[in-house]
């Protein structure tokens, strides 16, 4: 797959302007600012009289996205979305008109060697976003006992052939350690039947569930999730609204209970009864997009 000169393509671009409504000298909080494409669509928006407050746990993405965006009304922490309290207490903000959250991985973190996330490059094996982060993707395949490795499979990413993958893992790593993306790979396709995906032509590799559920371990990412849908609500403004553009179901699903039951004790107003997706024609100049969902919700 192509990577664009910008390293990512940010995605439903049209509908985050739209539904964040965000008016000239607006504050709002771009928690996943990666390569700075929603970060500068917000920045307009807002204009100069505004502020775009750019979070991301990843320094090389925030960086780029820092020089990319240079003169704009942006503040850059280096800091993890479960942490928005703190970094609005940094910035002296106590309340913003918006927050978005485009979760998972931009499109250059999936290819540069660094991360060690690609199961179609060979990497080291590594899948660390923060690179303050403890464990990473090497301690857990080659240090957590067979049980712990299944159930992260199952439960992470629906792996319905979890037990025979971390059987096999287990296995191998008594041989050799398993330091690279390909070796990894190489043993899940060993084990899990190539499958076609519902309506596609395409056939998904057999480790793309492995190494979803690993990259979600790593980073700690439902907690992450966990923590910000909790919090955020407290910080936006009567009127203010949340975006939420997620990749896949286990994320999507913790979306809507979250935003579902804050509107039962009256902190949100759902906007999106059904999750927003992309267009035919983004998902034909974008094919990344394409298992994305937007859910967006006021405060009242
Ligand atoms: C899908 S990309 C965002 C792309 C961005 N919207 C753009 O237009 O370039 C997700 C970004 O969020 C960051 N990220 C993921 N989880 C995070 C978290 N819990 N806290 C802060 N940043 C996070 C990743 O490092 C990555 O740069």
């Amino acid at each position: 797959m192509d990577i664009p000169t910008t390293g990512h393509d940010p995605v439903l671009l049209p509908e985050i302007l739209e539904h964040l409504a965000l008016k000239p000298g607006a504050v709002a909080v771009d928690c996943t600012t990666g390569r700075g494409g929603h970060t500068q669509a917000l920045a307009s928006a807002v204009g100069a009289s505004g502020t775009i407050l750019a979070l991301d746990y990843d320094p090389r993405n925030l960086e780029f996205a820092k020089q990319r965006l240079e003169g704009l009304p942006v503040r850059f922490f280096h800091a993890n979305f479960s942490e928005l309290d703190a970094a609005l207490a940094a910035a002296g903000i106590s309340e913003v008109d918006g927050i978005l959250a485009d979760l998972g991985i931009s499109t250059n973190q999936l290819f540069e060697r660094e991360y060690g996330l690609s199961f179609s490059v060979d990497q080291p094996l590594n899948m660390r976003l923060d690179p303050r982060g403890r464990t990473s993707a090497k301690t857990i395949i080659n240090s957590w006992p067979e049980e712990k490795i299944a159930n992260l499979l199952f439960q992470l990413a629906d792996e319905r052939f979890s037990r025979r993958i971390a059987r096999k893992i287990v296995e191998a790593r008594k041989q050799s350690p398993i330091n690279t993306t390909e070796h990894l790979a190489e043993l899940v396709r060993s084990v899990v039947p190539h499958v076609r995906s519902k309506g596609r032509s395409v056939e998904i590799d057999p480790a793309t569930r492995t190494f979803l559920a690993l990259r979600m371990a790593v980073n700690g990412e439902m907690e992450n999730l966990e923590r910000l849908l909790k919090i955020a609500p407290k910080f936006l403004k009567s009127g203010g609204r949340i975006a939420i553009i997620s990749f896949h179901s286990t994320e999507d699903r913790l979306v809507k209970q979250a935003f579902r039951s804050a509107e039962q004790t009256g902190v949100l107003k759902v906007i999106t009864s059904k999750p927003l997706v992309p267009s035919d024609a983004e998902i034909s100049a974008n094919p990344r997009s394409r298992s994305a969902k937007l859910r967006v919700a006021q405060k009242p």
